[in-house]
């Protein structure tokens, strides 16, 4: 791994951190090394339970933000969405005092160049670093922050998207359901029926939609790894048979207790495309689903997923696919021995209905 913009900045000297003061690290990853912040000092937030739970290691980490004026400097990591970032910077000014330093860091594909000219204009940074294929620069804390600024804090807050459900910047598909979520949804039935997990449920549009069509819900399990996510769900849903779980699906127990399961996998890690976090959900749901359950599945077209079902369900039904996506019904869950059952038993396998989108 190359050595950190951080580092370099903090080696050259053009960045110094103060001598004192606590030091919160927004978005705070896993892979990234904070040896060169001093240990006793640092604090870590991330609400993606998976990022959360692996930075314990390097210290102290918590979910949510740290509230104002507590912090000697901060150290923000951007995202792939500009609005989250520029909130993210808004939150860090809060938290820092005032004359401590705001840094913030991040690669060109994710936008950095943008986000520091963003800021320029409305508070001129200290310093500044572009160094492999990204920069790194740094903000020192106004007494007063300007107005702009006070909105971007304010644009992180949940607001009712375009399908009257509440969302915000940074969640998966925050204006309106996503289109995957609404072909799968137009396959549900009563079948949807007894104890149902919605695994990785975002702001719970799946949940919501399976709670309207199937009236024999027992009780809907909703798990997300993104706890502004979550919160969302929990102000969308209001009926008394969900509960919300901050959870990282991959790391679930394997006690099976659900008659159905909905789930629109997640694809993607930052930027990188991973279909093996899709493979794992489907582990996942396979462990989880008592032995006549039903795993409901939406997923991309081109996702390689079907070695996976076939190892781990012995009915598989393509209930729709399109140009984009395939809606997936997948039956009584077989044990998780890699494969065998893949090579030694064909699945039942119904065809598609294949319309183009
Ligand atoms: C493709 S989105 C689907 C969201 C929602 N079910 C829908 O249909 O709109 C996948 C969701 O999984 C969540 N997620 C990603 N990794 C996760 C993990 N390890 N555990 C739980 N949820 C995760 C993401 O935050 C995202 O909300």
């Amino acid at each position: 791994m190359p050595v950190s913009r951080l580092n370099i900045a903090l080696e050259r000297s053009e960045l110094v951190l103060p001598q004192t003061g606590e030091i919160a690290v927004f978005r705070a990853q896993t892979d990234f090394n904070y040896d060169v912040l001093p240990a006793n000092r640092r604090r870590f937030f991330n609400s993606f339970k998976p990022q959360h739970d692996g930075l314990q290691v390097q210290g102290p980490a918590a979910p949510d933000v740290p509230k104002e004026g507590q912090f000697g400097a901060s150290l923000v990591h951007i995202t792939r969405s500009k609005q989250e970032t520029l909130g993210l910077i808004a939150k860090a000014l809060l938290a820092t005092e005032a004359g401590g330093l705001v840094i913030v860091d991040g690669n060109r594909t994710d936008g950095i160049d943008s986000i520091h000219k963003h800021c320029k204009s409305h508070l001129p940074p200290d310093g500044s670093l572009a160094k492999h294929h990204g920069r790194i620069f740094w903000i020192r804390r106004p007494v007063v922050l300007p107005d702009p600024v006070l909105a971007w804090r304010d644009d992180l807050n949940l607001a009712r998207n375009k399908d009257g459900f509440f969302s915000a910047p940074g969640m998966f598909s925050p204006a309106r359901a996503d289109p995957g979520s609404l072909l799968l949804a137009a396959h549900f039935d009563t079948r949807i029926a007894g104890d149902v997990a919605d695994l990785g449920a975002g702001w719970g549009w799946l949940s919501a939609a399976a709670l309207k069509t199937a009236p024999d819900i027992r009780r809907i399990d909703l798990f997300e790894a993104e706890k502004t996510a979550l919160e969302a769900a929990r102000q969308n849903i209001a009926d008394p048979r969900a509960t919300f779980h901050w959870a990282d699906v991959v790391q679930m127990d394997t006690d099976p207790r659900y008659d159905a399961i909905l789930c629109n996998p997640p694809f993607h890690q930052g930027r990188a495309a991973t279909p093996s976090l899709g493979l794992s959900f489907i582990e996942t749901a396979a462990r989880l689903l008592k032995p006549k359950g039903t795993l409901w599945l939406v997923a991309n077209r081109q996702l390689p997923y079907e070695a996976t079902l076939d190892a781990r369900f012995a009915h598989i039904q393509t209930l729709e696919e399109t140009h984009h996506f395939k809606a997936i019904l997948a039956a009584r869950p077989k044990s998780s021995r890699p494969h065998q059952s893949a090579n030694s038993a064909a699945p039942a396998r119904t065809g598609p209905r294949r319309k183009r989108r």
